[in-house]
């Protein structure tokens, strides 16, 4: 616990207070009349009445000269940190012995004070040496150390610390720091001129502001004590964000559908790239590929929203399909791309249109059932079902439709024409598509039956009388007969011809006809049986 050391070079006197006493022990030390010099060593914060040394004994005094000289101690401090217990001849601890207090960092640390003897006069030094004990930790000044580091901070980059003190000197001092292990920093421990240790983290491995925005670390200083002691502070890191990340699009592919003739600003879909940079470095602009020609004039993306609408006339039958390449670019000029398909779907925009591949006109009417009239072709430019035609006749008409050929259509008679009961069509084709609601479209063929000479001349009566008188004179009309004929133009031309006969004991020839007019009925003039006739080509 203390030991007695013999007198040694190192020397330092304190002077009591009072003037003449002062110059007295001045006098004693400056010419060297110490009778006897003493030193030990104790750690320092031992108890009140910790036992530093023997005086008496290591003086070589007893008991009664102690006392009979009145042996006192005399210091020049105001605390009275020993105690000279005269009764037993030993000096003892008196108050608390703090080194760091003390000396601060001198070493060694001690402190010297006199003991007096009266009668005769005796002057003797002891040397108090207070050695270190481990009752400081190594302390930071702050909680807290803040770094803003850019994640483009390069490997080898350093970042000084705050260094820990320690009010303990020599192994009790500060002997290292630790990091706390992470990926990214080792610690680099430095001793400066005056031995004082202080650390810098060096950058091992780039920072990704994207994987981990901050760091926390600890750095810890420990000393060389037994039991060791520590102090700690918290390395707070921000890692800076720069534009290392380009957007990504959320999916590689987007579709979606229109129908077309949808009206301008029609939403058609909402694409997304996502930028792992942090403010500024991850805002996003969309826009097309300038390879989108034509489409480009169709649709419009809006740069922040990625919203795509349609600007023009989208249309099925001219695109079924829109492939847009899109493109998503950060601040910092990044890009990302994908692609939008979408699709154009069908409205029955378009009626089915009539074509006239030929048409007869006029037919004979002794055309046979089955006669073609006319070929038609029809187109809808439309798909699925509201492309899909069908084709009737409007009118209860002798002719049917027919399709043999996909969109073409023959148009044939039905049953046997006859120009004498109808000589005029007018048959209305009405072709409709299956969408909904349908469209359709109409054509009217104005067909005309051409006759063919299938009615004989018939004579109004089966008999004409006549009353003539008798001796007339040649010229005189007898009757007017009358045929008709129901077919058309030549054929329907009649003439009359007196069958060659005998009438009343003379021939027919005495008779004559003769015509009113170019087409009017015939009047006989002179004879008996008359016979309407053709005149035949
Ligand atoms: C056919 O249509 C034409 C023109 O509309 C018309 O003049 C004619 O009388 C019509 N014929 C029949 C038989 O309906």
């Amino acid at each position: 616990m203390s030991s007695g050391t013999g007198a040694v070079g190192w020397r330092k006197c304190r002077y009591p207070p009072g003037q003449n006493l002062q110059l007295f022990l001045f006098l004693l030390c400056r010419f060297g009349f110490v009778n006897g010099q003493i030193r030990y060593s104790i750690p320092e914060e031992m108890r009140k009445g910790s036992f530093i040394g023997n005086v008496a004994q290591d003086l070589g005094l007893d008991l009664k000269r102690l006392r009979s000289g009145r042996a006192r101690i005399v210091t020049g401090e105001n605390t009275q940190y020993t105690e000279l217990k005269a009764d037993k001849g030993i000096l003892v601890v008196n108050d608390r012995i703090d080194r760091e207090q003390l000396c601060f960092d001198t070493m060694p640390c001690s402190f010297s004070f006199e003991v007096i003897l009266e009668t005769p006069m005796e002057l003797h030094q002891i040397t108090v040496e207070i050695t270190d004990i481990n009752d400081h930790s190594p302390t930071f000044k702050r909680e807290n150390i803040l770094f803003e580091i850019s994640e483009s901070a390069l490997s080898g980059a350093r970042f000084p610390l705050t260094s820990a003190e320690d009010a303990d000197v020599g192994t009790n001092g500060l002997k290292e720091y630790f990091l706390t292990e992470n990926d990214h920093f080792v610690l680099k421990q430095h001793s400066n001129a005056d031995g004082k240790r202080y650390a810098e983290m060096v950058l091992q491995k780039p920072l990704d502001r994207e994987t981990n925005p901050n760091l926390l670390l600890k750095l810890i200083a420990v000393d060389g004590g037994n039991p060791q002691r520590s102090g700690t502070v918290n390395i707070n890191i921000t890692i800076l964000d720069i534009n290392d990340n380009a957007p990504v699009f959320n999916q590689s592919v987007y579709k979606a559908a229109v129908t077309e003739n949808s009206p301008r600003d029609t939403y058609v879909i909402t694409v997304n790239a996502t930028d792992a940079d942090f403010g500024p470095n991850s805002i996003v602009r969309y826009y097309f590929s300038d390879l989108n020609s034509g489409s480009n004039d169709l649709f419009k993306i809006d740069e922040k929203s990625g919203t795509i609408f349609i600007i023009g006339s989208v249309d099925y039958e001219k695109d079924k399909k829109y492939e847009l390449q899109i493109h998503a670019k950060d601040q910092g000029g990044l890009t990302d791309s994908s692609k939008v398909i979408i699709d154009v779907m069908d409205v029955n925009d378009n009626a089915p249109v009539i074509s006239v591949m030929s048409f007869s006109s006029p037919v004979s009417e002794d055309s046979p059932p089955g006669t073609t009239i006319g070929i038609i072709n029809v187109k809808d430019l439309d798909s699925a079902e509201n492309g899909q035609v069908s084709c009737r006749i409007e009118e209860n008409v002798p002719f049917k439709i027919k399709s043999n050929l996909k969109n073409y259509y023959t148009l044939l008679t039905y049953s046997i024409l006859d120009r004498e009961s109808v000589s005029e069509y007018n048959i209305t084709v009405t072709v409709t598509d299956a969408g909904v609601p349908p469209l359709s479209s109409k054509r009217t063929f104005n067909l005309k039956i051409s006759d063919v000479n299938d009615n004989s001349p018939r004579f109004l009566k089966g008999v004409y009388d006549a009353f003539v008188f008798e001796n007339n004179l040649p010229g005189v009309s007898i009757l007017v007969i009358k045929a008709k004929d129901p077919d058309e133009n030549q054929n329907a031309r009649i003439s009359y011809i007196l069958e060659e006969s005998r009438v009343g004991g003379g021939p027919v020839s005495e008779y004559s006809l003769s015509y009113n007019g170019a087409r009017s009925p015939c009047t006989a003039i002179f004879g008996h049986h008359l016979f309407p006739s053709h005149r035949f080509f």
